[in-house]
């Protein structure tokens, strides 16, 4: 079986990623985040999965918003980093793990996901900057194997946050039913709070994002029950990307372990945050 080791829920702003790239991570705007973040790398760091399965979604670089799918899944070789207008990313290009995404690719399927196949895909700063934040150093090559897992978090309709829960249980299925050895790592990228256009342009709400912080652990059942508009109204249009964590926690189990969060407002126009939950530990904390 493929067995999830660790989930990772974190914030895929652009300039996290340009903040690492231009060594300005210690200046005062950016210490308060990326100190958060060391102790959750220090601990993933002891923990390195074969497999990242990465869930984000695409900002309209590597597919063209005439064709948006709802859930897509990459089964490439290998996925080149996106130059997404400001030139490549200093980071290595990924490495994917092709038997593994054609297997959850059948699963998914037969357990009634109409999963896309991605054969090829340039990868994103919702998918880069989150692996950045997991691996701040990668020299040449990512420590891991990647699967991205692609959600249409921009674009009317986009998938019901129960939708999203529910995929990630039948990815949990999937990859329990996986006849190799191999630990995996599951991320949910984006959020939280955020706006970008429009009149709310720069909209954070920080009790919202507090509430989902704990009940993703403790009550994602409530979390899958909110509407549509109701994230829009509550986390901004661009916080919907949130329903992005559901999926993670999905494919955790019922009882997880919060090894580390970190909140943070602004991260550019975003609330920011990390939280690393540790899947082969039953809870032993207690709600905050
Ligand atoms: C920002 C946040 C995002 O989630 C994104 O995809 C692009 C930009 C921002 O806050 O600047
Ligand atoms: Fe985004």
């Amino acid at each position: 079986m493929a067995e999830v080791i660790w989930g990772l829920a974190t914030s895929h702003v652009p300039s996290i990623g340009a903040a690492m790239d231009g060594g300005r991570t210690r200046d005062p705007y950016w210490k308060p985040l990326f100190d958060g973040y060391r102790p959750a790398r220090e601990w993933m760091a002891g923990r390195t999965p074969d497999v990242a399965l990465v869930i984000y979604n695409d900002h309209a670089n590597a597919l063209d918003l005439d064709v948006v799918p709802t859930f897509a899944l990459g089964t490439a070789e290998t996925y080149p980093v996106a130059d997404e207008g400001f030139g490549r990313r200093p980071v290595p290009d990924l490495r994917g793990a092709p038997d593994l995404s054609l297997h959850l690719l059948e699963s998914l399927v037969d357990d009634g996901f109409d999963m896309t196949a991605l054969q090829g895909l340039e990868v994103d700063h919702g998918c880069t900057v989150p692996l950045s934040v997991y691996c701040p150093d990668p020299g040449e090559s990512w420590p891991c194997a990647v699967i991205p897992l692609l959600v249409n978090v921009i674009q009317y309709p986009q998938p019901t946050a129960a939708r999203c829960y529910a995929l990630g249980k039948a990815l949990g299925r999937a990859l329990r039913s996986y006849p190799g050895d191999t630990t995996v790592a599951v991320f949910g990228t984006g959020g939280m709070s955020h706006q970008l256009a429009g009149s709310r342009a720069g909209f954070i709400n920080p009790e919202f994002d507090r509430m989902f912080l704990e009940e993703i652990q403790t009550d994602p059942e409530h979390l899958a029950g909110l509407s549509r508009a109701d994230y829009v109204r509550r986390a901004g249009s661009e916080g919907f990307e949130l329903v992005m964590w559901l999926i993670m926690r999905g494919a955790l189990a019922d009882e997880i372990h919060r090894v580390h969060d970190v909140y943070h407002v602004p991260a550019s126009n975003t609330a920011a945050a990390l939280a690393l939950f540790d899947n082969l530990t039953p809870a032993t904390d207690r709600p905050r």
